[in-house]
Protein backbone atom coordinates (compact mmCIF):
# COMPACT_ATOMS: atom_id res chain seq x y z
CA UNK A 1 0.00 0.00 0.00
CA UNK A 2 1.35 3.45 -0.91
CA UNK A 3 0.99 6.62 1.26
CA UNK A 4 1.72 10.32 1.10
CA UNK A 5 2.57 12.81 3.45
CA UNK A 6 1.39 16.12 3.44
CA UNK A 7 4.58 18.27 5.12
CA UNK A 8 5.05 21.60 3.46
CA UNK A 9 3.03 24.17 4.88
CA UNK A 10 5.18 27.08 6.57
CA UNK A 11 4.60 25.87 10.24
CA UNK A 12 3.59 29.88 11.03
CA UNK A 13 1.76 29.14 14.74
CA UNK A 14 5.27 27.28 15.98
CA UNK A 15 7.51 30.34 15.22
CA UNK A 16 10.19 30.94 15.58
CA UNK A 17 10.66 27.24 15.83
CA UNK A 18 9.80 26.70 12.38
CA UNK A 19 11.83 29.92 11.08
CA UNK A 20 14.78 27.83 10.85
CA UNK A 21 13.18 24.30 10.11
CA UNK A 22 9.53 22.85 9.04
CA UNK A 23 7.47 21.63 11.97
CA UNK A 24 7.61 18.00 11.08
CA UNK A 25 11.12 17.75 12.23
CA UNK A 26 10.79 19.54 15.23
CA UNK A 27 11.45 16.49 18.12
CA UNK A 28 8.04 15.31 19.78
CA UNK A 29 8.88 12.82 22.55
CA UNK A 30 12.65 13.40 21.33
CA UNK A 31 12.21 12.43 17.63
CA UNK A 32 11.82 13.95 14.56
CA UNK A 33 7.97 14.11 14.32
CA UNK A 34 7.77 12.82 10.68
CA UNK A 35 9.25 9.69 11.98
CA UNK A 36 6.39 8.78 14.47
CA UNK A 37 4.13 9.34 11.40
CA UNK A 38 6.45 6.92 9.02
CA UNK A 39 6.48 4.03 11.55
CA UNK A 40 2.75 4.10 12.33
CA UNK A 41 2.38 3.89 8.42
CA UNK A 42 5.14 1.26 8.13
CA UNK A 43 3.33 -1.25 11.02
CA UNK A 44 -0.17 -0.66 9.54
CA UNK A 45 1.30 -1.91 5.95
CA UNK A 46 2.41 0.41 4.14
CA UNK A 47 5.35 0.11 2.17
CA UNK A 48 5.93 3.18 -0.18
CA UNK A 49 5.17 7.06 0.97
CA UNK A 50 5.97 10.08 -1.13
CA UNK A 51 6.55 13.10 0.97
CA UNK A 52 5.17 15.98 -0.09
CA UNK A 53 7.25 19.06 0.36
CA UNK A 54 7.42 22.81 0.56
CA UNK A 55 8.82 25.68 3.14
CA UNK A 56 12.31 24.13 3.76
CA UNK A 57 12.23 20.68 1.81
CA UNK A 58 15.85 20.15 2.42
CA UNK A 59 15.00 19.45 5.92
CA UNK A 60 13.21 15.61 5.39
CA UNK A 61 16.17 13.76 3.98
CA UNK A 62 18.49 14.35 6.46
CA UNK A 63 16.16 12.83 9.02
CA UNK A 64 14.75 9.99 6.83
CA UNK A 65 16.93 8.84 4.09
CA UNK A 66 15.59 6.62 1.54
CA UNK A 67 13.51 5.00 3.92
CA UNK A 68 14.62 1.89 3.94
CA UNK A 69 16.02 2.05 7.65
CA UNK A 70 12.05 2.34 8.44
CA UNK A 71 11.08 -0.31 6.06
CA UNK A 72 9.57 2.11 3.49
CA UNK A 73 10.74 3.09 0.10
CA UNK A 74 10.24 7.32 1.01
CA UNK A 75 10.69 9.57 -2.27
CA UNK A 76 10.14 13.20 -2.05
CA UNK A 77 8.12 15.53 -4.43
CA UNK A 78 8.78 19.30 -3.89
CA UNK A 79 6.61 22.24 -4.77
CA UNK A 80 8.31 25.47 -5.60
CA UNK A 81 5.59 27.46 -4.04
CA UNK A 82 2.94 25.80 -1.35
CA UNK A 83 0.15 24.29 -3.87
CA UNK A 84 -2.18 24.15 -0.97
CA UNK A 85 -3.08 20.30 0.65
CA UNK A 86 -5.21 19.19 -2.48
CA UNK A 87 -2.13 20.40 -4.95
CA UNK A 88 0.36 18.60 -2.78
CA UNK A 89 -1.60 15.48 -3.04
CA UNK A 90 -2.26 16.05 -6.97
CA UNK A 91 1.41 16.85 -7.10
CA UNK A 92 2.93 13.96 -5.25
CA UNK A 93 0.85 12.00 -7.20
CA UNK A 94 3.14 11.35 -10.18
CA UNK A 95 5.47 9.05 -7.57
CA UNK A 96 2.47 6.38 -7.08
CA UNK A 97 2.44 3.19 -8.49
CA UNK A 98 -1.13 2.13 -7.25
CA UNK A 99 -3.92 1.35 -10.06
CA UNK A 100 -7.24 3.56 -10.71
CA UNK A 101 -8.68 1.36 -7.68
CA UNK A 102 -6.32 0.60 -5.11
CA UNK A 103 -6.06 2.70 -1.60
CA UNK A 104 -3.92 5.57 -1.27
CA UNK A 105 -3.75 6.88 2.60
CA UNK A 106 -2.96 10.22 2.70
CA UNK A 107 -1.66 11.86 6.00
CA UNK A 108 -1.85 15.78 7.07
CA UNK A 109 1.83 15.61 8.55
CA UNK A 110 1.07 17.19 11.58
CA UNK A 111 -1.15 14.74 13.29
CA UNK A 112 -0.10 12.47 16.60
CA UNK A 113 -3.10 9.67 16.62
CA UNK A 114 -3.25 6.22 17.93
CA UNK A 115 -6.24 5.35 15.67
CA UNK A 116 -6.06 2.08 13.84
CA UNK A 117 -5.41 2.76 10.49
CA UNK A 118 -5.96 -0.85 9.48
CA UNK A 119 -9.46 -0.76 10.68
CA UNK A 120 -10.17 2.58 8.43
CA UNK A 121 -8.58 0.58 5.07
CA UNK A 122 -11.11 -2.07 6.12
CA UNK A 123 -13.80 0.81 6.54
CA UNK A 124 -12.67 2.09 3.19
CA UNK A 125 -12.41 -1.41 0.96
CA UNK A 126 -15.84 -2.64 2.87
CA UNK A 127 -17.90 0.17 2.64
CA UNK A 128 -16.81 0.84 -1.34
CA UNK A 129 -15.70 4.11 -0.66
CA UNK A 130 -13.90 6.97 -2.95
CA UNK A 131 -12.68 8.32 0.08
CA UNK A 132 -12.95 7.66 3.95
CA UNK A 133 -11.82 9.98 6.45
CA UNK A 134 -10.74 9.76 10.52
CA UNK A 135 -12.84 11.70 12.22
CA UNK A 136 -12.65 12.63 15.99
CA UNK A 137 -14.64 14.31 19.08
CA UNK A 138 -13.35 17.64 20.17
CA UNK A 139 -14.63 20.18 22.45
CA UNK A 140 -13.68 23.24 19.87
CA UNK A 141 -14.27 21.89 16.29
CA UNK A 142 -13.54 25.92 15.21
CA UNK A 143 -10.33 25.23 14.32
CA UNK A 144 -10.60 22.36 12.07
CA UNK A 145 -12.73 20.64 9.07
CA UNK A 146 -16.48 20.16 10.85
CA UNK A 147 -17.51 16.76 9.32
CA UNK A 148 -21.76 15.89 10.11
CA UNK A 149 -22.15 12.19 8.98
CA UNK A 150 -25.13 10.22 8.78
CA UNK A 151 -26.27 7.15 10.71
CA UNK A 152 -24.98 5.05 7.65
CA UNK A 153 -21.22 6.86 8.26
CA UNK A 154 -21.72 9.06 5.13
CA UNK A 155 -20.51 12.25 5.19
CA UNK A 156 -23.25 14.75 4.90
CA UNK A 157 -20.88 17.90 4.85
CA UNK A 158 -17.35 19.48 4.70
CA UNK A 159 -16.94 22.59 6.41
CA UNK A 160 -13.65 24.03 6.76
CA UNK A 161 -13.08 26.17 9.87
CA UNK A 162 -16.49 27.17 10.58
CA UNK A 163 -17.51 29.78 13.16
CA UNK A 164 -20.50 28.34 13.68
CA UNK A 165 -19.72 24.45 13.39
CA UNK A 166 -22.61 22.31 13.14
CA UNK A 167 -21.01 19.12 14.55
CA UNK A 168 -18.51 18.39 17.46
CA UNK A 169 -17.26 15.51 14.78
CA UNK A 170 -14.05 17.08 13.12
CA UNK A 171 -11.66 15.96 10.40
CA UNK A 172 -8.58 14.46 11.80
CA UNK A 173 -6.36 14.51 8.87
CA UNK A 174 -5.92 11.06 7.89
CA UNK A 175 -7.38 9.72 4.85
CA UNK A 176 -7.78 6.54 2.31
CA UNK A 177 -8.69 7.50 -1.35
CA UNK A 178 -9.35 5.97 -4.28
CA UNK A 179 -6.37 6.62 -6.11
CA UNK A 180 -8.27 7.85 -9.31
CA UNK A 181 -10.16 9.94 -7.06
CA UNK A 182 -6.99 11.96 -6.60
CA UNK A 183 -6.36 11.96 -10.08
CA UNK A 184 -9.66 14.30 -10.62
CA UNK A 185 -8.05 16.73 -8.44
CA UNK A 186 -6.98 19.74 -11.16
CA UNK A 187 -3.14 19.55 -11.23
CA UNK A 188 -0.89 22.93 -11.40
CA UNK A 189 -2.76 25.28 -9.53
CA UNK A 190 -3.45 25.67 -5.69
CA UNK A 191 -6.52 23.72 -4.73
CA UNK A 192 -7.23 23.05 -0.94
CA UNK A 193 -8.22 19.62 -0.45
CA UNK A 194 -10.79 20.95 2.53
CA UNK A 195 -12.35 23.82 1.14
CA UNK A 196 -12.57 22.59 -2.25
CA UNK A 197 -11.93 18.75 -3.42
CA UNK A 198 -14.41 17.37 -0.51
CA UNK A 199 -17.21 19.61 -0.47
CA UNK A 200 -17.02 18.87 -4.65
CA UNK A 201 -16.72 15.24 -4.14
CA UNK A 202 -19.73 15.68 -1.89
CA UNK A 203 -21.72 18.05 -4.56
CA UNK A 204 -21.17 15.12 -7.16
CA UNK A 205 -22.48 12.55 -4.85
CA UNK A 206 -19.54 10.60 -4.77
CA UNK A 207 -19.19 8.10 -1.82
CA UNK A 208 -17.11 10.35 1.51
CA UNK A 209 -17.33 7.77 4.36
CA UNK A 210 -16.18 8.84 7.64
CA UNK A 211 -14.45 6.40 10.20
CA UNK A 212 -15.14 7.84 13.60
CA UNK A 213 -12.43 7.34 16.38
CA UNK A 214 -11.86 7.84 19.81
CA UNK A 215 -7.64 6.55 20.40
CA UNK A 216 -5.24 9.60 21.29
CA UNK A 217 -5.37 12.45 18.95
CA UNK A 218 -3.16 15.48 18.54
CA UNK A 219 -2.61 17.95 16.16
CA UNK A 220 0.82 19.67 17.38
CA UNK A 221 0.54 22.73 15.21
CA UNK A 222 1.32 25.48 17.93
CA UNK A 223 3.84 25.07 20.83
CA UNK A 224 1.38 24.16 23.66
CA UNK A 225 0.34 20.99 21.41
CA UNK A 226 3.86 20.43 20.83
CA UNK A 227 4.96 20.11 24.65
CA UNK A 228 1.68 18.20 25.10
CA UNK A 229 2.14 15.36 22.76
CA UNK A 230 5.32 14.99 23.56
CA UNK A 231 4.85 14.87 27.66
CA UNK A 232 2.42 12.54 26.41
CA UNK A 233 4.84 10.17 24.60
CA UNK A 234 7.17 10.45 27.37
CA UNK A 235 4.34 9.30 29.87
CA UNK A 236 3.37 6.40 27.61
CA UNK A 237 -0.47 8.11 26.88
CA UNK A 238 0.50 8.67 23.90
CA UNK A 239 1.91 5.71 21.54
CA UNK A 240 4.38 5.78 18.86
CA UNK A 241 6.29 2.64 17.46
CA UNK A 242 9.00 5.63 16.80
CA UNK A 243 9.24 5.64 20.77
CA UNK A 244 11.49 3.19 21.82
CA UNK A 245 11.73 4.19 26.08
CA UNK A 246 10.00 3.06 28.63
CA UNK A 247 7.43 5.35 29.87
CA UNK A 248 8.48 7.92 32.55
CA UNK A 249 8.58 11.19 33.93
CA UNK A 250 11.62 12.31 31.87
CA UNK A 251 13.31 11.51 28.99
CA UNK A 252 17.17 12.46 29.01
CA UNK A 253 18.87 12.23 25.79
CA UNK A 254 22.35 11.37 24.89
CA UNK A 255 25.03 13.62 26.33
CA UNK A 256 22.32 15.42 28.46
CA UNK A 257 23.80 17.28 31.79
CA UNK A 258 21.45 17.36 34.49
CA UNK A 259 22.42 18.29 37.95
CA UNK A 260 19.03 16.57 39.88
CA UNK A 261 17.36 14.50 37.93
CA UNK A 262 14.12 14.54 39.91
CA UNK A 263 13.35 18.19 39.24
CA UNK A 264 12.94 17.27 35.42
CA UNK A 265 9.51 16.17 35.49
CA UNK A 266 6.34 15.78 33.91
CA UNK A 267 7.09 14.47 30.50
CA UNK A 268 9.94 17.04 30.01
CA UNK A 269 12.58 15.89 27.36
CA UNK A 270 16.02 17.11 27.52
CA UNK A 271 17.41 16.81 24.05
CA UNK A 272 21.11 15.98 23.28
CA UNK A 273 23.80 17.77 24.83
CA UNK A 274 21.51 19.91 26.29
CA UNK A 275 22.16 21.04 30.15
CA UNK A 276 19.85 21.81 33.29
CA UNK A 277 21.88 23.21 36.13
CA UNK A 278 21.62 22.78 39.78
CA UNK A 279 18.27 23.45 41.66
CA UNK A 280 16.14 24.12 38.17
CA UNK A 281 12.79 22.53 37.72
CA UNK A 282 11.99 21.63 34.07
CA UNK A 283 8.29 20.04 34.30
CA UNK A 284 6.42 19.29 30.88
CA UNK A 285 8.36 20.48 28.78
CA UNK A 286 10.85 20.57 25.76
CA UNK A 287 14.43 21.63 25.83
CA UNK A 288 16.16 21.24 22.51
CA UNK A 289 19.61 19.91 21.15
CA UNK A 290 22.29 21.95 23.21
CA UNK A 291 20.30 24.63 25.25
CA UNK A 292 21.37 25.51 29.18
CA UNK A 293 18.98 25.99 31.81
CA UNK A 294 20.50 28.05 34.53
CA UNK A 295 20.54 27.33 38.43
CA UNK A 296 17.35 27.65 40.10
CA UNK A 297 15.29 28.35 36.55
CA UNK A 298 11.97 27.00 36.63
CA UNK A 299 10.67 25.90 33.02
CA UNK A 300 7.09 24.86 32.79
CA UNK A 301 5.10 23.86 29.39
CA UNK A 302 7.53 25.37 27.52
CA UNK A 303 9.95 24.98 24.47
CA UNK A 304 13.54 25.99 24.62
CA UNK A 305 14.79 25.80 21.00
CA UNK A 306 18.46 24.66 19.97
CA UNK A 307 20.78 26.30 21.66
CA UNK A 308 19.01 28.91 23.55
CA UNK A 309 20.23 29.88 26.96
CA UNK A 310 17.55 30.17 29.93
CA UNK A 311 19.25 32.24 33.10
CA UNK A 312 19.40 31.59 36.39
CA UNK A 313 16.19 32.07 38.48
CA UNK A 314 14.49 32.87 35.12
CA UNK A 315 10.90 31.59 34.91
CA UNK A 316 8.71 30.46 31.48
CA UNK A 317 4.98 29.33 31.91
CA UNK A 318 4.18 28.18 28.34
CA UNK A 319 6.59 30.61 26.80
CA UNK A 320 8.91 29.35 23.45
CA UNK A 321 12.36 30.77 22.99
CA UNK A 322 13.94 30.44 19.62
CA UNK A 323 17.35 29.04 18.53
CA UNK A 324 20.36 30.48 20.19
CA UNK A 325 18.19 33.00 22.09
CA UNK A 326 19.82 33.87 25.16
CA UNK A 327 16.96 34.70 28.26
CA UNK A 328 18.71 36.70 30.87
CA UNK A 329 18.73 35.89 34.74
CA UNK A 330 15.65 36.57 36.94
CA UNK A 331 13.43 36.89 33.89
CA UNK A 332 10.02 35.83 33.61
CA UNK A 333 8.35 34.86 30.71
CA UNK A 334 4.09 34.15 30.50
CA UNK A 335 2.09 32.33 28.10
CA UNK A 336 2.54 32.51 24.68
CA UNK A 337 5.62 34.73 24.96
CA UNK A 338 7.97 33.92 22.12
CA UNK A 339 11.32 34.82 21.80
CA UNK A 340 13.01 35.20 18.55
CA UNK A 341 16.02 33.16 17.40
CA UNK A 342 19.06 34.94 18.31
CA UNK A 343 17.32 37.49 20.46
CA UNK A 344 18.89 38.31 23.85
CA UNK A 345 16.58 39.28 26.61
CA UNK A 346 18.03 41.26 29.46
CA UNK A 347 18.33 40.75 32.59
CA UNK A 348 15.03 40.70 34.82
CA UNK A 349 12.38 41.41 31.96
CA UNK A 350 8.91 40.48 32.99
CA UNK A 351 6.97 39.51 30.04
CA UNK A 352 3.48 38.28 30.65
CA UNK A 353 1.75 37.30 27.18
CA UNK A 354 2.87 37.70 23.25
CA UNK A 355 3.52 41.05 22.58
N1 LIG B 1 3.07 20.16 0.56
C1 LIG B 1 2.24 21.02 1.14
N2 LIG B 1 1.85 22.14 0.46
N3 LIG B 1 1.80 20.76 2.39
C2 LIG B 1 0.95 21.63 2.95
C3 LIG B 1 0.51 22.81 2.31
C4 LIG B 1 1.01 23.07 1.00
O1 LIG B 1 0.68 24.07 0.37
N4 LIG B 1 -0.32 23.47 3.16
C5 LIG B 1 -0.40 22.73 4.27
N5 LIG B 1 0.37 21.62 4.17
C6 LIG B 1 0.54 20.54 5.16
C7 LIG B 1 1.04 21.05 6.49
O2 LIG B 1 2.46 21.03 6.53
C8 LIG B 1 0.40 20.05 7.45
O3 LIG B 1 1.20 18.88 7.57
C9 LIG B 1 -0.90 19.65 6.74
O4 LIG B 1 -0.74 20.00 5.39
C10 LIG B 1 -2.14 20.36 7.33
O5 LIG B 1 -1.92 21.75 7.30
P1 LIG B 1 -2.17 22.67 8.59
O6 LIG B 1 -1.79 24.05 8.22
O7 LIG B 1 -1.55 22.06 9.78
O8 LIG B 1 -3.76 22.61 8.67
P2 LIG B 1 -4.70 22.74 9.95
O9 LIG B 1 -4.14 22.02 11.11
O10 LIG B 1 -5.03 24.17 10.14
O11 LIG B 1 -6.04 22.01 9.43
C11 LIG B 1 -5.97 20.72 8.86
O12 LIG B 1 -5.82 19.73 9.87
C12 LIG B 1 -6.95 19.65 10.79
C13 LIG B 1 -6.61 18.57 11.80
O13 LIG B 1 -5.52 18.96 12.54
C14 LIG B 1 -7.25 20.48 8.05
O14 LIG B 1 -7.09 19.30 7.33
C15 LIG B 1 -8.46 20.39 8.97
O15 LIG B 1 -9.62 20.01 8.23
C16 LIG B 1 -8.23 19.33 10.06
O16 LIG B 1 -9.36 19.30 10.95
MG1 LIG C 1 -2.30 21.18 11.54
Amino acid sequence: MEAIVIAGGLGSRLRPLTDRRPKHVLPVGGVPFVLHQLTKLAAAGVDSVVLATSYHADAFAPVIGDGSRLGLRVSYVTEAEPMGTGGAIRNAAGELRSGPDDPVVVLNGDQLSGHDLVAQVARFEQSAADVCLHLIEVVDPRPYGCVPTGLDGAVLEFLEKSTDPVSSQVNAGCYVFRRSVIDTIPPGRVVSVERETFPELLRARRRVIGHPDSSYWRDVGTPEALVDASADLVHGIAKSPAYLSRPGERLLQAGAQVADPAGVHGGSVVGDDAVVQAGAVVEGSVLMPRSQVGPGARVVRSVVGPGATVGARTSLHGACVGDDAVVGDDCALGPGVRVACGAVISQGAVRRSAP
